[in-house]
């Protein structure tokens, strides 16, 4: 058994700040299931080229740097690059926006292909992503489409942000997470959309447990 025709998979997409991530390790855990964050791949590799010195731009040297990632993710939730835990450095908002910038690299997607594919084992897979039902799991057995406009994923962020004790301007966010859905939306090589059989859910006026409670019910029908 190794393809997603016989080992459910829920595939979770849609663009950042949404809730897929939050959304999705609540269903791996209520279902004791494996989890891919695919979009901690692309961070990665964005954070290597910046520690490497590599620029954007030479594509042959950004998708052998894919290729090679050593990348341990932890159970408690931590990720190891070369051995180091760099869970904090990856999820800064500059670091989104390089992981968008290597992903509209098709080399560098053919690169993580393999790699996004070997989560999949039984008993399932939950997947996190922009091109899980698209590309990566076109079979999967249940698909959900997540949204909410970017004004009210950059006041999400915003308030995170602020209780951390980060100093950031709400308009700023705004802007950084439009750059990033154009980009993520207009690169040629598996560009964010919804596949055609997906439940779109606009989650602007639902709580988390509201949206788990939506995906597991389709899940279970
Ligand atoms: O989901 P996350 O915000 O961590 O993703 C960071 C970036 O990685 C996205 O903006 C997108 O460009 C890229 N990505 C992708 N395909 C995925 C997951 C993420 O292109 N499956």
């Amino acid at each position: 058994m190794s393809d997603s025709n016989t080992i459910p998979v829920i595939a979770i997409d849609g663009p950042g700040g949404v809730g897929k991530g939050t959304i999705s390790a609540l269903l791996a855990e209520k279902l004791n299931w494996h989890y891919l964050d695919s979009g901690a791949l692309y961070r990665l590799t964005g954070l290597a080229c910046i520690q490497k010195g590599i620029s954007f731009d030479s594509i042959n040297d950004v998708t052998l740097l894919a290729e090679n990632l050593k990348v341990i993710f932890l159970p408690s939730g931590g990720i190891l690059l070369d051995k180091v835990d760099v869970e904090a450095l990856i999820r800064t908002e500059i670091a989104g926006n390089n992981a968008s910038i290597v992903a509209a690299i098709p080399q560098v997607r053919d690169a993580l292909f393999k790699r996004q594919k070997a989560f999949l084992k039984l008993p399932g897979l939950v997947a996190d992503g922009r091109d899980m039902g698209t590309t990566l799991f076109p079979d999967a057995s249940l698909k959900v489409f997540l949204t909410a406009s970017a004004e009210e994923r950059a006041k999400r962020r915003y308030k995170q942000l602020i209780e951390k004790g980060n100093n950031v301007k709400l308009a700023d966010l705004i802007g950084e997470i439009k750059e990033r859905d154009e980009r993520d939306m207009n690169r040629s090589a598996s560009p964010l959309k919804a596949a055609q059989d997906a439940h779109i859910i606009d989650t602007s006026e639902l709580t988390i447990n509201e949206v788990f409670d939506e995906v597991m019910r389709l899940y279970k029908k």
